[in-house]
C-alpha cells in the first residue's frame, strides 16, 4: 500500500523502513518530514492511507482534504489519538488505527531518570565539573527511600513506575478513576481521592491520557493543595497542566521541582532544531529559566524497544486495513479518550 508518513525524521523512516522489510509487507512508504496540517495535507497525492504521529493535526479541515485525495485509513504511529477528530473520520468514512501498547518501560524508566536528574542535580553536576568547579554548593538532593510517590493514571506506565519507585523504597499513592489492581498489587500502593494524593505526596507523576474532562487538571487551585516544595512531572500530554499556575507555583516555591517531557504548546517547538532561532513562546521561555526545571522534548518513548514496537505494529495496522482484516488496534470514534503517545 502508498502511504504517506508525516512528521518523519531519519530515525522514523529507519525503523519503518526495517519493519516493511522484516514483514515483507511491501508497503511503500512516502515520508515527509513536514507536519501535517491542512497547508500540507494535499502531499497525499494517490496514497490511499497516511501514517501520522502525535503533533500531526488530524482535525477536521485536514481530513476533509484527505479524503478529497482519497485516503481510506490513518495509521497512528502512537498511542494517543487526541489529535483525530473522529466524528468526522467516522463521517467521511476514514479508519484509524493506532499503536495500543510499545514498551511502556520506555516511559516509565524515563521518568525515573527526570526524577534523579532533578533530586540529585545531575544536570548542573555535569555542566559543573566540565567547567572544572568541582564545589557541592547548591547540589543537595533528598533520599527517595521514605518519600511518598503520588501516581496519577495507573495504567500500563503508571503501574511499572509504581514497582521502581518502590525499589526505591518510596510510598505509593494512586488516584485513577478506573482503579487498576496491579498497582495495588505493589509494595504499599493505596488508591486514593485526587486532593488527597495531592497533599501527601512529594513526588506527583502523570501518567493518565488527556481528555475532554481533564484538561488542565494541574491548576492554580490543585497546585495550591500539593505539598510545599512539590516535585511535579509530566510525561503525559501538555495540556494536563496550566503552565502559567505552574510558573506561579514555581516562583512560590510551591513547587521545588518541575520535569516536563510534553508541553502544550509542543508542537510549534519539540522535534526541531530551533537553536538558531529566535522562539517566541514567552511562557516557554520563562519556564526554561528556572533552575529547578529541566525541559525535554517528548522523549519518553524514545528507545530502541520502542521504536521496534511502534514501527511493527503500524506495519501490521497497515497491512490489517489492505487486506481487509479486523483491525485489533482501530480506533472507533465512540472512545472519547482525546489525548495519549
Ligand atoms: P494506559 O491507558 O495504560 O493508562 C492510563 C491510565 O490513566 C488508565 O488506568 C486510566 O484509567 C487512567 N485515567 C484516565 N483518565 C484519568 C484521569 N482523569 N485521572 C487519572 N487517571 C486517569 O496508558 P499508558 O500506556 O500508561 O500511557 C499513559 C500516558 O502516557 C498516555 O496517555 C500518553 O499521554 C503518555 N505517553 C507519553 C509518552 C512520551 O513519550 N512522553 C509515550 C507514551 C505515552
Amino acid at each position: 500500500m502508498k502511504v504517506a508518513v508525516f512528521s518523519t525524521e531519519p530515525y522514523d523512516r529507519k525503523f519503518l523502513d526495517a519493519a516493511n522489510h522484516r514483514a515483507n509487507a511491501g508497503h511503500e512508504f512516502i515520508y515527509f518530514d513536514t507536519r501535517l496540517e491542512p497547508e500540507s495535507a494535499s502531499l497525499v497525492d494517490g496514497c490511499q492511507a497516511i501514517c501520522a504521529f502525535v503533533n500531526d493535526d488530524l482535525g477536521s479541515e485536514t481530513l476533509k482534504i484527505l479524503a478529497d485525495q482519497g485516503v481510506q485509513f490513518i495509521a497512528l504511529r502512537c498511542t494517543g489519538f487526541n489529535n483525530v477528530d473522529l466524528s468526522t473520520t467516522a463521517e467521511l468514512g476514514i479508519k484509524v488505527s493506532r499503536v495500543t501498547v510499545y514498551s511502556p518501560y520506555s516511559v516509565a524508566e524515563f521518568v525515573i531518570a527526570m526524577i534523579q536528574m532533578l533530586n540529585r542535580k545531575l544536570y548542573k553536576a555535569y555542566n559543573r565539573t566540565r567547567d572544572d568547579n568541582f564545589s557541592l554548593n547548591g547540589l543537595m538532593g533528598f533520599d527517595l527511600h521514605g518519600r511518598t510517590v503520588g501516581i496519577i493514571g495507573t495504567g500500563k506506565i503508571g503501574v511499572i513506575l509504581a514497582q521502581v519507585m518502590h525499589g526505591f523504597g518510596c510510598h505509593l499513592l494512586g488516584y485513577d478513576p478506573y482503579p487498576n489492581p496491579k498497582f495495588g498489587e505493589v509494595g504499599d500502593a493505596r488508591y486514593v481521592e485526587l486532593p488527597e494524593l495531592l497533599a501527601n505526596s512529594d513526588i506527583i507523576s502523570l501518567h493518565c491520557p488527556l481528555t475532554d474532562d481533564n484538561h488542565h487538571l494541574i491548576n492554580q487551585n490543585t497546585i495550591a493543595q500539593m505539598k510545599p516544595g512539590v516535585m511535579l512531572i509530566n510525561t503525559s500530554r501538555g495540556k494536563l497542566v496550566d503552565t502559567k499556575a505552574v510558573i506561579n507555583g514555581i516562583k512560590s516555591g510551591q513547587i521545588g521541582h518541575l520535569g516536563i517531557d510534553v508541553y502544550e504548546q509542543e508542537s510549534e517547538i519539540f522535534f526541531k532544531d530551533l537553536s538558531d532561532t529566535i522562539i517566541q513562546d514567552d511562557t516557554f521561555q520563562l519556564l526554561q529559566s528556572f533552575p529547578n526545571v529541566v525541559v525535554t522534548s517528548h522523549q519518553g518513548f524514545f528507545t530502541e524497544d520502542a521504536m521496534n514496537g511502534i514501527s511493527t505494529t503500524t506495519v501490521t495496522n497497515i497491512t490489517d486495513f489492505e487486506q481487509g482484516n479486523p483491525l485489533k488496534n482501530e480506533v472507533k470514534p465512540p472512545e472519547r479518550v482525546t489525548v495519549s503517545v
